[in-house]
């Protein structure tokens, strides 16, 4: 009866992940990132509708990158989910499409039916960047990849603001989190932030400068 739904999806743009997650006491869906179509989501949900969830009832968007919403108008249509990004997103995502979207700030907890969703505002990649924490994962978007991070040679990227997201995510979460990042960039598809915090290098490297450095560096290896 309390049977928990959670499936990866892995495909889109370039390795992109969409997460759905279930509320397995009112059995409604969440939808984490529209990275990936309706067709190629349909097994997945099929499987959630064997289970007795109902329809996608909410879209939670990590950050406003075409391949994070390439699906967003073609899923809200079909499901009429309601939007949720950063505030910050306010003037990229209705310049692309013309939909209601709830802006969230840091902290805002979420509610999906029963569940609860923590976001965390992660800036750096995008200014709009959001984590979302339910139960013992965490959705990363770009922020955090499993051994790496996202890129910040946008126009609108700060580094600066990357490494306080990062070190955020690295002192003020739990390390027993499990971390499910944007894109399958890894060496295995999700880690934890304790296993993160000893091999990405975006992670481990304390010093700011030194930081900065590494992350110029390496400008151009990521999505
Ligand atoms: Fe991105």
């Amino acid at each position: 009866m309390f049977d928990l739904f959670f499936k990866a999806v892995c495909g889109g743009y370039d390795k992109n992940f969409s997460y759905i997650i279930g509320d397995p006491k009112e059995k409604t869906l969440g939808l984490i990132d529209a990275s990936i179509s309706l067709e190629n989501l349909q097994s997945s949900l099929d499987l959630a509708y064997k289970k007795g969830y109902t329809n996608i009832s909410k879209i939670f968007l990590t950050h406003s990158h075409h391949d994070h919403i390439a699906y967003l108008a073609e899923i809200q249509a079909k499901t009429q989910a309601q939007v949720y990004a950063h505030q910050a997103a306010e003037n990229r995502i209705q310049k692309i499409i013309d939909l209601k979207i709830n802006y969230i700030h840091h902290e805002q907890i979420l509610n999906l039916g029963s569940e609860q969703i923590r976001a965390i505002h992660t800036p750096g990649h995008q200014p709009d960047c959001i984590c979302f924490i339910w139960r013992n994962k965490i959705f990363t978007g770009d922020t955090l990849f499993v051994e790496g991070c996202g890129r910040c040679n946008f126009p609108e990227s700060s580094p600066e603001d990357q490494f306080e997201s990062l070190h955020f995510i690295a002192n003020q979460l739990d390390p027993n989190l499990e971390v499910y990042p944007g894109h399958n960039y890894g060496s295995v598809g999700h880690s934890t932030i304790a296993r993160e915090k000893e091999v990405n290098k975006y992670l481990k490297t304390k010093d700011k400068n030194i930081w900065l450095a590494l992350r110029a560096g390496n400008g151009k290896l990521e999505v």
